[in-house]
C-alpha cells in the first residue's frame, strides 16, 4: 500500500491503477475517512474491494467540519495501526493529506446541500455539512472513483452525499453500508474511544431507545408518543442533552408525523462530552 500526502503523487498512483487491470483499466473504489478506524470502517473497506477492481482509502480529519467548540484536536489520531488495518483489507493507496495541502493559504471556497443539510445535525452543528460537502467534493475530485462508500451510520451524511453527488453530476457512484454495530448494539464510532467505562455501558441506551420506538410505531403506536418514550429512555440511561429524536422522510429527512411509506428513526444525544448518534429503519 502506497502513503501518499501530494495531489500530484495521488494522480499519477490513481492513474497507475487505472491502467493496471487490461485495456478497460481497473476501477476505483473510495472509502473516505478521518481515522481511527474500526469495525464500521472495515465494512465500508470490504464493500468497496467487492464494487471495483482497486480501493483507495482517505484519512483526514477534516477541520471545516468541526465548530469552534467541538472535539477537532480530542479526535482520535493513530495513522500507524490505522495503515495496517488498511494494508490487511488490501487497499492500494492511502490518500492521508496535510491540512495544508487540503485547504492551502486564501483558500476560498464552499460547497453547501440546502434541504437535506438543515434538520437534524444540520441544526445542532451549524457548517457541519457545508464542511463534510466540501471536503468529499474535493476528495471525489483529487481521487475521481468509480464508486464511493458512506456508513448508514451517518444517515444525514449519506443523504447530503447523494444530493452533493446527483446535483452536480459527480459521476460517482455513492454506496451506502448498513451500520456495524458492536455485540451490545452499539455502533462503533470513533467517538466511543472518548467513553468512559460507565459511559460505555450506560451508552447501550441509545440502540435500545431507537429499537424500542421502531418497534412502537411498526405497530401503529402514536409517533409522538414512541419519540418521547425515547427520549425518557436515554435521560434515564444518563444522557444529558439530546439534541433530536425525530421520525424522518429517509430521502429529504423531513419529519414525518403520520408514516404510511418508508422512515427513519433518527437520534443524537451526549453522554458526558461525547455525542452520539444513531440511526434505524422503520418499515410498516
Ligand atoms: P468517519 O467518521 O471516519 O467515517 C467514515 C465512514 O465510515 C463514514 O461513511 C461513516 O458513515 C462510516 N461509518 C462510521 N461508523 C460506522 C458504523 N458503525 N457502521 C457503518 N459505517 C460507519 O464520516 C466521516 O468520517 C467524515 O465525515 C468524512 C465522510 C470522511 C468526511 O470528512
Amino acid at each position: 500500500m502506497q502513503i501518499i500526502r501530494e495531489v500530484d503523487a495521488l494522480r499519477r498512483a490513481v492513474a497507475a491503477l487505472r491502467g493496471a487491470r487490461g485495456n478497460g483499466g481497473g476501477t476505483i473504489a473510495l472509502v473516505p475517512t478521518m481515522g481511527a478506524l474500526h469495525g464500521g470502517h472495515v465494512a465500508l473497506l470490504r464493500e468497496g474491494k467487492r464494487a471495483a477492481d482497486h480501493l483507495v482509502a482517505s484519512i483526514f480529519v477534516n477541520p471545516k467540519q468541526f465548530g469552534p467548540n467541538e472535539d477537532l484536536g480530542l479526535y482520535p489520531r493513530r495513522e500507524a495501526a490505522d495503515a495496517e488495518m488498511l494494508e490487511r483489507e488490501g487497499c492500494a493507496i492511502l490518500w492521508a493529506p496535510e491540512a495544508g495541502t487540503m485547504y492551502p493559504e486564501n483558500y476560498a471556497t464552499s460547497i453547501s446541500v440546502s434541504g437535506v443539510s438543515e434538520g437534524l445535525d444540520g441544526a445542532a452543528r451549524p457548517g457541519h455539512f457545508a464542511g463534510v460537502a466540501t471536503v468529499v467534493t474535493k476528495l471525489f475530485n483529487q481521487v475521481q472513483p468509480d464508486v464511493a462508500l458512506f456508513g448508514e451510520k451517518d444517515y444525514q451524511q449519506l443523504a447530503v452525499i447523494r444530493r452533493l453527488a446527483a446535483d452536480l453530476d459527480l459521476g460517482v457512484r455513492i454506496i451506502g453500508v448498513p451500520t456495524q454495530r458492536d455485540v451490545d448494539g452499539l455502533a462503533f464510532s470513533s467517538r466511543n474511544a472518548h467513553l468512559s467505562k460507565e459511559e460505555r455501558l450506560a451508552a447501550r441506551a441509545l440502540p435500545r431507545a431507537l429499537v424500542e420506538a421502531a418497534q412502537a410505531i411498526r405497530d401503529g403506536g402514536d409517533v409522538d408518543a414512541a419519540l418521547a418514550q425515547a427520549r425518557q429512555t436515554l435521560a434515564a440511561a444518563g444522557f444529558g442533552a439530546i439534541d433530536y429524536v425525530e421520525l424522518c422522510d429517509p430521502e429529504t429527512l423531513r419529519p414525518i408525523r403520520v408514516p404510511n411509506g418508508p422512515a427513519r428513526l433518527l437520534a443524537a444525544a451526549k453522554l458526558g462530552k461525547t455525542r452520539l448518534i444513531d440511526n434505524l429503519v422503520v418499515d410498516r
